[in-house]
């Protein structure tokens, strides 16, 4: 598995592996001069499937996922998603989830669903924090809450992969499942941008890779204590792709 572009058209190479176009944080807005149909085209020359790694909307307006949704039409090959925290903004969650999944969209919110061989698994995820720094469950009820909810993420994580059947496995969250990808955000905020409660369950299985985005001044890759290979696949994130999407084999 490695970042690369090859020539147009034959996607799938002899090994099996698939090209996947992976990005995060399109942020999509119901009055944005730009438009995602370009790129969608040139993903879909590129790769064989469109990852979208949360915050797929703005302000998670039913309005700014019917934008998104339009644009999704020149997109010509499977796109599978999670949503992000800012698609649950507007308290209009259930609309949004529809609306993309009206456009074909496979959204995964704890479920995994297998592509060309490939097993997807997806979970928005949730923040609190790393390492030995990670926020645990004590004192007032609201941080309690805040934790639970953390290990929810990482349990309905836990669920997903174990209905893959498919031998190559990606995992795609929105929050980071570990430290080295969110580096470059004011540490400050670090806790606010993931939880290796998410990197510690993917360590529980053998995964071919891992994409998340909301970082979005993240470090673009980095690997789990358990080896394995994550990236921050945030459109702002710099990609050796040189553009707004990794490629990556699976
Ligand atoms: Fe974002
Ligand atoms: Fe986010």
């Amino acid at each position: 598995m490695a970042d690369s572009i090859k020539a147009k058209g034959s996607n799938v190479n002899g090994d099996g592996a698939i090209k996947i176009a992976a990005i995060g944080d399109l942020h999509a807005q119901e009055d944005a001069q730009t438009s995602y149909r370009d790129l969608f085209g040139e993903v879909s020359r590129e790769a064989d499937v469109l990852v979208l790694a949360g915050d797929l909307t703005n302000l998670g307006k039913p309005k700014e996922a019917e934008r998104l949704a339009e644009d999704l039409r020149a997109c010509s090959i499977p796109v599978v998603g999670v949503l992000g925290n800012h698609d649950y903004e507007s308290g209009s969650v259930e609309q949004v989830t529809a609306t993309l999944r009206q456009a074909g969209v496979h959204l995964l919110d704890g479920q995994a669903t297998e592509l060309m061989d490939v097993g997807f698994v997806g979970v928005k995820g949730f923040v609190g924090g790393f390492g030995a720094r990670m926020l645990s469950s004590f004192g007032e009820p609201a941080i309690k809450a805040m934790v639970a909810e953390s290990v929810s993420e990482a349990m309905r994580l836990e669920n997903a992969m174990r209905q893959v059947r498919a031998k190559r496995t990606l995992v795609v969250l929105h929050y980071a499942p570990i430290l080295e990808t969110v580096l470059g955000e004011p540490p400050e905020i670090f806790p606010f941008l993931g939880s290796s409660r998410l990197g510690e369950t993917i360590d529980r299985f053998k995964v071919s890779a891992v994409v998340h985005g909301h970082a979005h001044r993240g470090t673009y890759e980095g690997c789990t204590p358990g080896g394995a290979k994550v990236y921050n696949v945030a459109m702002h994130v710099a990609k050796p792709t040189g553009r707004p999407y990794a490629l990556l084999e699976v």
